[in-house]
């Protein structure tokens, strides 16, 4: 992947950060005093107040109505959110170029609604699913996670969105079912990136993960960020986020969820397996054949307040996580 100096970011854009401290403890002195108890739980949206000129993506009414009933997330102690203007304007999803900043220049008319899902492979309720009707019986949840980049550098982001785990227990899968494979839209027209010439990776973009991995509470199908709707460019309307593993298997912009015995044939392993296991987890200990994997660039970081922090196991996640790799060699399966 390209590796690119970072967005240098104003202080003053990091507005949001303070505003949701603020709430942060609001919302702690209500729960202590037990004023939230007739009000229910707190909710995401009610968190955020983007700074003038900063467009939102409110998403369809359907999608509006559940995201408003979101409860809010944990914050990660001691690490604050990235700006909205960052995580919204730094972006990887080679769909719409190779830049950081392609994405959100290129794919403002990208069309998320009306989106169908197909479900498919070793599962009993197989179907092509309206996101509407198959979202319909989950409530939205806030989550604050670290995204990590296998490049490099990494942001706190909070996204909205529900456990896979709960679609995975509805659909039904059979006892074959051993993986699961996610596949991004591929339309040319509307993706320049996949066009002709440039064309950079084999379309679709196609991730992976094993069925325990698939069932973990900590995976979640993200359609919201900050409070609203997921803008094109982060994935609308439906995206995988895997918190302890590097962020390329964090696939966006899902068409497909298929259920299969054979391990899926993840895009970037498949393009450079030497650089890019199927597994991915983020580990500090195995560097990438170009570039250590020690520490990290936490965004926003400037030149001169580069934020260069160390990279856990797991992403921070090993407590949660690592029994699910108990008995591998990590070396072996990177
Ligand atoms: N999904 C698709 N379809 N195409 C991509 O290029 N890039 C991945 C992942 N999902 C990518 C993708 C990479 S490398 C990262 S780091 C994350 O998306 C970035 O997510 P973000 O832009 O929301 O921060």
């Amino acid at each position: 992947m390209l590796i690119k100096a970072p967005s240098d970011i104003r202080p003053s854009e990091i507005t949001p950060e303070s505003v949701y401290r603020q709430r942060r403890q609001l919302i702690k002195a209500m729960v202590g005093g037990g004023l939230l108890m007739a009000a229910g739980p707190a909710l995401a949206l009610e968190r955020y107040e983007l700074a003038e000129g900063q467009r939102r993506y409110p998403g369809p009414d359907w999608l509006q109505q559940k995201l408003r009933a979101a409860r809010a997330g944990e914050p990660l102690e001691g690490e604050p959110l990235a700006p909205y203007r960052l995580i919204t304007g730094h972006n990887n999803f080679y769909e719409f170029g190779l830049d950081k900043q392609d994405p959100k220049a290129r794919a403002q008319g990208f069309v998320t609604d009306p989106w169908r899902v197909e479900i498919g492979g070793e599962v009993a309720n197989a179907g092509s699913y309206h996101l509407e009707d198959l979202l319909k019986p989950h409530a939205l949840e806030e989550r604050i996670y670290r995204l990590r980049c296998v490049e490099g550098w990494s942001m706190v982001i909070p996204w909205i969105g529900f456990p896979l785990a709960d679609l995975i227990k509805r659909v039904e899968p059979t006892g074959n079912a051993r993986f699961v494979e996610f596949t991004t839209l591929h339309d040319p027209e509307q993706m320049p990136g996949q066009r002709g010439f440039f064309s950079t990776l084999q379309w679709p973009y196609v991730e992976g993960l094993r069925m325990d991995e698939a069932m973990h509470p900590l995976t979640l199908l993200a359609v919201g960020v900050y409070g609203d709707a997921l803008p094109p460019q982060n994935g609308a309307p439906l995206r995988l986020v895997v918190p302890w593993k590097y962020g390329f298997k964090s696939i966006k912009s899902i068409v497909s969820i298929r259920f299969t015995e054979q391990m899926p044939k993840a895009t970037w392993n498949q393009t450079a397996p030497h650089e890019y296991g199927f597994y991915a987890n983020v580990n500090p200990a195995v560097d990438h054949p170009r570039w250590s994997q020690a520490t990290e660039r936490r965004l926003p970081s400037s030149l001169f307040s580069p934020n260069i922090i160390d990279t856990l196991p797991f992403n921070g996640y090993a407590e949660q996580v690592a029994h699910l790799y108990s008995g591998m060699d990590l070396r072996k399966w990177y």
